[in-house]
């Protein structure tokens, strides 16, 4: 069996959340074509809808027309969506809309603090218990700050931005490490008054209105990282994924298998509404540990799970640290990733903040623990492809969070020699 062909994805889960976000600020209609097909870009567009906002399909193009935004008459269920309720309530706290917040036992069980703190501070009025969902948002004039948020997160750094964005007076994010950079450059891109240097992010109220887009989303790095990982494990595959984002800031994961000995070129780049994609061609290859920092984290921390994965076939030790906010995604990522690869047979060690892997080590096959989160599904069924015996996950159906299509798709590459 080799992994071989050419593939492309639905558009990237964090452009599109924002690509509707920013479209319902946008002065007139703004098209999006290739929006994620993952049901948490769908929450984002519900919670949308439910504030008034008109969203419309043209085919395969969606036709979103900016505000004015009302008062939602029902809860906003944000589903699964760490990065849909973060984001709306910055973005609504702005717009002076009273609203509730709902998740489902995931979502209700993640930090919250870490926005309503900076919201607080600029004049929010958010109420929650022990700051979960449910949050209730009521809000009137927001005032700017200056925030150095202690983690990196582009979903505080975005919930700032977009609260700023109606503030009486300038807002700054000042991060500790740069995460992705999405929201800066959409709004760049639709003429905000948006200023960034390195790490340090201002933005002014706007005083016109925001320039509508036309944009195609670029496929999923996130999603494409576990069909990079597919064909470098499996001997004798080639791979071609098109019109992947390569965001700086999102291909960490690329750099990284890169430098592990990964065989992978990115082809044929251009850049449209001021984010990049390209081809990425992916060929079968031998690998080698790496030892990976804090800096190193966020540019590819929703691939860390199909990372581990890979670490397990590569020569000598992997050490990844300072990955402590893995213990907040949909699960507790650090104990699924190291609880269902001990049980695979690889070795590896959970740290507070990460993990130690030594490889190279025979994979066998089981019964896998998804915990309902579409990553862990994904990076097991990879890891699959070379145990010995099969893999049964518990939950199959988590991976239309951000990738209805996953299974098909790797059927699809998958040759099969009998
Ligand atoms: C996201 C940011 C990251 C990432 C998440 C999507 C975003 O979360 O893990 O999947 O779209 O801003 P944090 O901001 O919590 O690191």
């Amino acid at each position: 069996m080799a992994i071989s062909g050419k593939l492309t994805f639905p558009g990237d889960k964090s452009i599109s959340h924002r690509a509707l976000m920013l479209a319902a600020l946008a002065d007139g209609q703004c098209q999006i074509t290739n929006l994620s097909t993952g049901v948490d870009v769908d929450s984002t567009r519900k919670c949308l809808e439910s504030c008034g906002i008109k969203i419309e399909e043209d085919g395969s193009t969606l036709l979103i027309n900016g505000g004015p935004f009302q008062h939602p008459t029902m809860d906003l269920d944000c589903g699964n969506s760490g990065t849909t309720v973060r984001l709306l309530i910055g973005l609504l706290a702005g717009q002076g809309i009273k609203a509730k917040f709902v998740g489902d036992a995931s979502l209700s069980k993640r930090p919250m603090k870490r926005i309503m703190d900076p919201l607080t501070q600029m004049g929010a009025n958010i109420k929650s218990t022990k700051e979960h969902l449910p949050i209730l948002l009521e809000s009137v004039k927001l005032n700017g700050i200056q925030y150095s948020p202690s983690i990196a997160s582009a979903q505080v750094k975005s919930a700032v931005l977009l609260a700023g964005l109606k503030a009486d007076e300038p807002t700054t994010v000042i991060e500790p490490i740069k995460t992705r950079d999405h929201t800066e450059q959409m709004l760049l891109n639709m003429n905000a008054d948006i200023r960034i240097n390195g790490n340090e992010i201002t933005i002014s109220p706007f005083k016109s209105k925001l320039s509508p887009f036309n944009m195609f989303v670029p496929a999923d790095p996130s999603t494409a990282a576990f069909f990079a990982a597919a064909p470098t494990l499996v001997k004798g595959s080639d791979l071609v994924l098109s019109d992947v984002s390569i965001n700086p800031t999102r291909i960490g994961f690329f750099s990284v298998l890169k430098q592990m000995g990964g065989n992978i070129k990115i082809d044929n780049e251009r850049t449209e509404c001021g984010e990049s994609r390209g081809d990425i061609h992916i060929k079968h290859s031998e690998l080698r540990g790496i030892t990976l920092d804090n800096e190193a984290i966020p540019g590819l921390i929703d691939e860390l799970p199909i990372l581990a994965i890979l670490a397990t076939q590569a020569e000598g030790i992997t050490e990844v640290r300072g990955a402590e906010e893995l213990r907040v995604k949909e699960c507790d990522r650090l104990h699924a990733i190291c609880s269902n690869l001990l049980s695979m047979g690889a070795s590896i060690t959970e740290l507070d903040d990460g993990f130690i892997i030594q490889g190279p080590t025979k994979l066998k096959g089981g019964k896998i623990n998804t915990f309902r989160d579409h990553r862990i599904a994904m990076a097991f069924t990879i890891a699959g492809l070379i145990a010995k015996g099969e893999i049964v996950l518990d939950n199959k159906n988590c991976v239309n969070i951000s990738y209805p299509q996953f299974f098909e798709a790797l059927e699809s590459v998958m040759e099969k020699h009998d």
